[in-house]
C-alpha cells in the first residue's frame, strides 16, 4: 500500500490491474475447505512482479455468484473482488460479453444476440469495476484495464477520477467497421474506450479498425496513432443527444453516462501483440520429469510415427470441427493411418451455459464420435479426443511429445498455444500448422500458414508439416523460436506500461500538474 487512504480508511493502490477475473482460482480440498491458487497463463504471471514492486492491486471477479468477499491478499497480490449477481451473471457475462461481443469481434463466425435487457447488466456492471477501481487507486495512480467485458471502464473511471493514468488492452480482435456498426450501442462502447490515456491492441489492423470506427462514430482523428480530445470534441461527444436529432442514441442511456468526462487528454492507440511465460515454459521443459512424461505419452499412444496436437478452450472460434474434418478426410483418403497416425485433441471446458457453446460440443463429439468409430481398431484410436483441462507441466509434457501442432483459429485475437508449442520445443524439432487468422501468424511466419476454410488446402499443410524434411523444420522451428525468445510477457507488458507512462508525462492538463 502507498500510504495514503481512502476516505473510508481503505489503503489505496499506485498501481490497479482491472480484469473480468481475479488472477486466481479457487481450489477445493478433500475436506471441503477452499482456498485459492494463482491462475495459470501469461499475464499473471507477467503482472505478478509488477504488483509486487509498485504496490499493486487486481480488481476482478472471482467467479461465483451473488457471492460477497471482502479484498484479500494472496501471494503477490492484493484482490479486490467484485460481485456480480446469478442475474448479472447471466446477462453481463454470458450475455452481452460471450454471446453478443464475443461473436461480433470475432468475425460474426457465430451469430451476434443483440439484448437491451443484457446491455444494461453490460453498463451497470462496468460501472461496478470503475467505481472499485476508483476507490483503490491512490492519487495519480495507473490503472491497467484488461479486454472486451470492460470497455466501457476507462471513460467511467475517468469521470470518477480525473486523476488518473488509464491504460486499457484488448485481448481479441477488434472488428472491421462494417461488422462493429452493427451493435446497437456503438457510440457507448466507443466513448467508453476512448477514456483511456492509451488503448493497445493484438495487431495493427486491430488499431486501424478501432480508428476508422471511432472516426466515423465520433468524429475524432488520428496523427500516428494520436488524438487529442479535447473540450470542443468531449462536449460535442458527449453532450446528451436529442433522440429527435440523434437516431444514434442508445435506447437505454441514461444523461449521466453521456455526461462528459472533465478536461482533456492524449489518446494513442496501438499494438502490443501479447507473448507468453517464456522463462517458466523452458524450464518446464528442460526438467527430466517433464521430459520422461513425454516420453510415457508416446509410448501409451502406442509410438506412433506421427503425433499430431490440438489444444483449445472449446470454442467455436478455434475451428475444431474444420481441423477434425481435414483429419477424417485424410485417413479416408489413406493419407494417415491410424496406429502409425494419432491425433489428440484437449479441448478445455469453456462458458458451458452459453448455447452456441453447447452446440459445438454436441457437434465436435459428434463429429469425434463418428470418426473414431469408423477407424478405431481394439488396439489404436484416430482422435483421442479430451475434455478437460490439464495442468501445466502436463501441457508441456505433450507439447513435446508432439510432432505437428495443428492450430485452425477461424479468428483468433492472438493464439498463445501457437507460442508456447515454439517456446517448449528447445530441441528445435516439431512443426507448427497455424492459421493466417491469428494474430500469433504475423510473428511465427515460418509456420505452416493456412486458411483454415480451405478444407484441401488445409489437408495439404498437415501433410506438408508431416512430410517436411527434418533440415527444413528445424530451420524454420529456430527462426520462430528467436521470434518467441526474444519477445516474452515481461516485454509485452513493459512496453505497454512505458508508453504509459509517457502519456502520463506528456498529460495536457495542467490542473493535474
Ligand atoms: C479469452 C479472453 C479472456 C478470457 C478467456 C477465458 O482469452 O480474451 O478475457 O478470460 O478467454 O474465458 P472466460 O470466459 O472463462 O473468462
Amino acid at each position: 500500500p502507498s500510504g495514503n487512504s481512502g476516505t473510508d480508511g481503505d489503503p489505496r493502490y499506485d498501481f490497479v490491474v482491472v480484469s473480468n477475473r481475479l488472477p486466481v482460482d479457487r481450489v477445493t480440498d478433500a475436506d471441503g475447505n477452499s482456498t485459492w491458487r494463482r491462475s495459470p497463463g501469461g499475464l499473471v504471471s507477467a503482472m505478478a512482479p509488477v504488483m509486487a514492486n509498485n504496490d499493486g492491486a487486481w480488481v476482478g471477479w472471482a467467479g461465483g455468484a451473488g457471492e460477497h468477499l471482502d479484498p484479500f491478499d494472496h501471494d503477490v497480490f492484493h484482490l479486490v473482488p467484485v460481485e456480480l449477481s446469478a442475474q448479472e451473471v447471466e446477462r453481463f457475462y454470458e450475455g452481452f460479453s460471450n454471446a453478443t461481443l464475443w461473436p461480433l469481434y470475432h468475425d460474426v463466425i457465430a451469430p451476434p444476440e443483440f439484448h437491451r435487457t443484457w446491455w444494461n447488466a453490460y453498463r451497470n456492471v462496468n460501472r461496478r469495476f470503475a467505481e472499485s477501481a476508483a476507490a483503490t487507486a491512490a492519487p495519480r495512480a495507473t490503472v491497467w484495464i484488461q479486454d472486451y467485458q470492460l470497455q466501457l471502464v476507462p471513460r467511467m473511471l475517468r469521470q470518477l477520477r480525473p486523476d488518473l493514468t488509464i491504460g486499457f488492452f484488448d485481448h481479441i480482435p477488434f472488428p472491421p467497421l462494417e461488422i462493429f456498426a452493427q451493435l446497437p450501442w456503438r457510440r457507448a462502447v466507443l466513448e467508453g474506450l476512448t477514456g483511456a490515456d492509451l488503448i493497445g491492441f493484438q495487431r495493427p489492423g486491430d488499431a486501424q479498425n478501432f480508428m476508422r470506427c471511432v472516426r466515423r462514430h465520433m468524429g475524432i482523428t488520428f496523427r500516428h496513432g494520436q488524438a487529442e480530445i479535447g473540450p470542443e470534441v468531449t462536449s460535442a461527444t458527449f453532450a446528451v443527444p436529442d433522440p429527435a436529432v440523434d437516431p444514434e442514441k442508445p435506447a437505454t442511456d441514461t444523461p449521466e453516462d453521456m455526461s462528459a468526462a472533465q478536461g482533456s487528454w492524449n489518446l494513442k492507440v496501438a499494438a502490443y501483440p501479447i507473448s507468453i511465460d517464456v522463462d517458466a515454459i523452458r524450464e518446464m521443459a528442460a526438467k527430466p520429469e517433464t521430459r520422461q512424461r513425454a516420453q510415457e505419452i508416446r509410448q501409451e499412444l502406442g509410438d506412433p510415427e506421427t503425433v499430431f496436437l490440438g489444444v483449445d478452450r472449446l470454442d467455436y472460434t478455434k475451428g475444431i470441427r474444420h481441423r477434425i474434418k481435414a483429419y477424417g478426410e485424410l485417413l479416408e483418403d489413406g493419407k494417415l493411418r491410424v496406429g502409425q497416425d494419432v491425433m489428440i485433441q484437449v479441448a478445455s471446458p469453456s462458458r458451458e451455459r452459453v448455447e452456441s457453446y453447447k452446440v459445438l460440443r454436441e457437434q465436435v463429439e459428434g463429429m469425434v464420435g463418428r470418426l473414431n468409430g469408423q477407424f478405431d481398431t481394439m488396439e489404436h484410436t484416430a482422435i483421442r479426443y479430451l475434455h478437460h483441462g490439464y495442468p501445466f507441466a502436463e501441457m508441456v509434457a505433450l507439447y513435446l511429445a508432439t510432432d505437428v501442432m495443428l492450430v485452425t483459429s477461424l479468428r483468433d485475437g492472438m493464439n498463445l498455444v501457437a507460442k508456447e508449442f515454439v517456446a517448449a520445443k528447445s530441441d528445435g524439432t516439431g512443426r507448427l500448422v497455424l492459421s493466417e487468422f491469428t494474430g500469433a501468424a504475423e510473428q511465427l511466419k515460418q509456420a505452416v500458414l493456412v486458411n483454415p476454410h480451405d478444407i484441401d488446402t488445409l489437408k495439404e499443410r498437415i501433410l506438408l508439416a508431416k512430410n517436411m524434411p527434418q533440415d527444413q523444420a528445424r530451420r524454420r522451428m529456430r527462426a520462430m523460436r528467436r521470434q518467441v525468445l526474444t519477445h516474452d510477457v515481461n516485454d509485452w507488458q513493459d512496453k505497454f506500461l512505458t508508453d504509459l507512462a509517457r502519456m502520463r508525462d506528456d498529460d495536457v492538463d495542467p490542473r493535474l500538474g
